[in-house]
């Protein structure tokens, strides 16, 4: 593996409940910066929003990479996943160079539009800084069959490119490009990092049509009435993500801004 840090501590599993609690408790120890707990088989993964994380045994990747990003404020921490995503970006994209790959705020990745890879980080925060970061990654590599509900939107590298792939290989590439631009992200060069994200960023710049869940938390005067009790659809402009990691909309000549919970993209 050719990292300086990423992976070098390489704790490999045959089966485990969730890699993010086990690195979670594994902090307690202080393991070195990039330790990476993966495994085979999670019997309770975690998902976003108490979802849970479902993957076939020994066909994708699972794992936790452990982090000590003392430097970023906890109010900017946006910027790791902005970090994890690219990272995801850039591999899925060499190992399926003529698919379309996108980002989807906040936590997903997608091909062809439907979901190969999906971000769980949880920071540990001390007083004006994260203490330690539990960024766990979920990557779709060699599943062929998902379960019925979600047959319609999860993705594989393998259901793309009609192949199977080395899982290591893959495994590698992406802790190659996850020190890359973590490192990018240490030595300050951010603009770098909100550049590439946007460009990779579904929906960018462009009309897209979303489900409204919850009233948008911010607005910029005149307030704007919320969108109600139901689920409204709308075509919205979708104008980027704030440095906070909310996600910025343009609708009926306003920009408006949403937290994760509170927006659903129609894909
Ligand atoms: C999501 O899309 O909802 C996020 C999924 C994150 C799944 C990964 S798999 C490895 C790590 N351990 C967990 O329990 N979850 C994350």
């Amino acid at each position: 593996m050719n990292t300086l840090f990423v992976g070098k501590n390489l704790l490999e599993l045959s089966e485990v409940d969730s890699t993010n609690a086990f690195a979670s408790k594994l902090l307690d120890s202080q393991p070195t910066e990039g330790t990476v707990v993966r495994t085979a088989y999670q019997s309770a993964g975690r998902g976003q929003q108490s979802n849970v994380w479902l993957s076939q045994a020994n066909a994708n990747l699972t794992f936790s990479l452990i982090l000590y990003p003392h430097f970023i404020p906890p109010k900017r921490s946006f910027i790791l996943n902005k970090v994890v995503s690219l990272a995801l970006h850039r591999c899925i994209q060499e190992f399926l160079p003529f698919k379309a790959v996108s980002i989807k705020w906040p936590n997903d990745i997608l091909v062809e539009g439907k979901k190969v890879a999906g971000i769980l980080i949880e920071n540990h925060l001390f007083q004006h800084g994260i203490k330690a970061s539990v960024i766990g990654i979920g990557l779709n590599v060699n599943q062929v069959n998902f379960p019925e509900e979600l047959s319609s939107k999860a993705n594989s590298l393998s259901l793309e490119a009609g192949q199977q792939f080395d899982l290591d290989s893959v495994f590698t590439n992406l802790l190659e490009h996850l020190e890359a631009f973590y490192l990018q992200l240490r030595s300050g060069k951010t603009e770098h990092l909100d550049f590439g994200y946007l460009q990779a960023l579904y929906g960018y710049g462009e009309k897209i049509r979303v489900k409204f869940l919850n009233p948008p938390v911010l607005t910029h005067s005149p307030p704007v009435k919320a969108p109600g009790p139901a689920l409204k659809e709308e075509e919205v402009l979708l104008v980027g993500v704030t440095p906070e990691g909310l996600l910025a909309l343009q609708t009926e000549g306003r920009l408006r801004y949403f937290y994760h919970k509170q927006i659903e993209f129609i894909l």
